[in-house]
């Protein structure tokens, strides 16, 4: 709704609840709003949102708007807590292209816990300025979100909230979701369609594509279009990165969405117990006897200057030591690592000296990779990015600049997001002076 002050309001109630997410058995649930994940909430670049949080979960926790440029109050980090009965209202302004960005908890310590039962919801920012031609466009007729997530569920029916003794990187399960479905298919009435892909699992990698190998358009990557369409086959996303596709189909025809097996630069039994190995089957597409005509996506989808570095930018490094350190450290709720100041362009060297793939993920900014192991980034990793995955001896440069906001007090937070590992401290925190 919009207030009499022409902001947008939303309200959202964490709560429990319980839902089939194996079919014939129900599950209790964390839910937003609902018994499992939460709205898609939507707004305009130039808006005031506000959004009233009220946490009736019965214990403590907090919601962090992943990808948003935001001050550090608002962020919803593990510094922004949501007691019990509480309610939390962070109001900020829209001001970044049009994206596909999400919401969860960030309770430090019990992160991977509360999204893992359910708590998780898209974002998507819309730029009056800047949409482009050719992009299905309209919610749920020819443009869905599509959140995606494993679980592995008990024989008592309840979620299996357990890692198991050789899962290196938290829990893997092997019952698949979308947008917290089991088993789902689409209906498709237009020969074109735009999938915005969230990994929304706590620590499984996913290698997306069809099984029948057709190509597809990759429209968008985490915040925004990329500057032209890149056709390819297949699509990589570890936990907390998106992805927009545009793929086309024929009258009558079902197209089946898989994850592929994808070694991500580690040994078998990492592969193994982190499934990199797995082949899945997320969602089918079905299209209709007579579908709607649709036009290819434009040649160009948005004016994205090449990344520039100056002179004098500083370089930070971080190193990805362990499945619980950053630089040997472990995040510690009172320590602020370093300082950058707002609107300097930074180059941060990230290097994962590990023997399993991480992630890296910034808050409150979306950045540029400058360079993969010193060569230029493949075009999925030419767009805005907020989480990048480093297989084990990868080295990325970023470009990083604080663009919008400032707090020499509240911090903003970098670690990896697989859900476990940030939990156990592969996390650090920065404040923007
Ligand atoms: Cu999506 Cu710090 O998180
Ligand atoms: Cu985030
Ligand atoms: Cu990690």
């Amino acid at each position: 709704r919009i207030d009499g002050d022409g902001r947008r309001v939303f309200e959202l109630e964490l709560r429990r609840g319980s839902a089939e997410l194996r079919p014939g058995t129900r599950t209790e649930t964390y839910g937003i709003d609902g018994d499992v994940l939460g709205p898609t909430l939507r707004a305009r670049r130039g808006e005031q949102v506000r959004v009233e949080v009220r946490n009736r979960l019965g214990e403590p926790s907090t919601l962090h708007w992943h990808g948003m440029h935001l001050p550090a109050e608002m962020d919803g980090g593990p510094h922004q807590l949501i007691g019990d009965g509480a309610t939390w209202a962070p109001e900020w302004r829209i001001d970044q292209p049009a994206a596909t960005l999400w919401y969860h908890p960030h309770l430090h310590g019990r992160t991977a816990e509360q999204v893992y039962r359910g708590m998780a919801g898209v974002f998507i920012v819309d730029d009056p300025g800047g949409a482009p031609r050719g992009l299905p466009s309209r919610y749920g007729v020819d443009d869905f979100p599509l959140i995606v997530q494993d679980k592995r569920i008990g024989d008592d029916g309840e979620l299996d909230t357990s890692e198991g003794p050789f899962s290196p990187s938290g829990i893997v399960g092997d019952q698949l979701l979308v947008n917290g479905t089991p088993g789902p298919y689409l209906e498709v009435a237009h020969e074109r369609v735009r999938l915005r892909l969230l990994n929304g699992s706590n620590a499984r990698p996913y290698d997306l594509g069809f099984a029948d190998g057709r190509a597809f358009y990759l429209v968008a990557t985490d915040g925004g279009l990329l500057e032209r369409p890149h056709r390819t086959t297949r699509v990589a996303l570890t936990p907390g990165e998106r992805a927009e596709i545009v793929v086309a189909l024929r009258a009558g025809e079902r197209a089946v969405l898989r994850s592929f097996p994808k070694a991500l630069g580690m040994d078998v039994w990492n592969r193994r117990f982190s499934g990199a190995d797995d082949a899945l089957d997320l969602l089918e597409l079905r299209a209709a006897r007579t579908l709607e005509s649709a036009p290819p996506p434009a040649r160009t989808l948005a004016e994205l200057p090449a990344p520039r570095v100056p002179a004098d930018a500083p370089t930070r490094s971080f190193e990805l030591t362990s499945a619980s350190t950053i630089d040997d450290r472990s995040m510690e709720m009172e320590r602020i690592d370093f300082a950058v100041e707002r609107d300097r362009r930074e180059v941060w060297e990230v290097r994962n000296s590990h023997g399993l793939f991480h992630s890296f993920h910034v808050h409150g900014v979306q950045f540029r990779v400058l360079e993969v192991d010193g060569a230029p980034p493949p075009p999925e990793l030419a767009g805005l990015k907020d989480t990048v995955t480093l297989e084990p001896d990868q080295e990325m440069r970023l470009l990083v600049r604080m663009r919008d906001h400032s707090d020499p007090n509240l911090p903003l937070m970098f670690h990896c997001h697989l859900l476990s590992h940030e939990d156990r401290g592969m996390m650090g925190q920065f404040v923007v002076v």
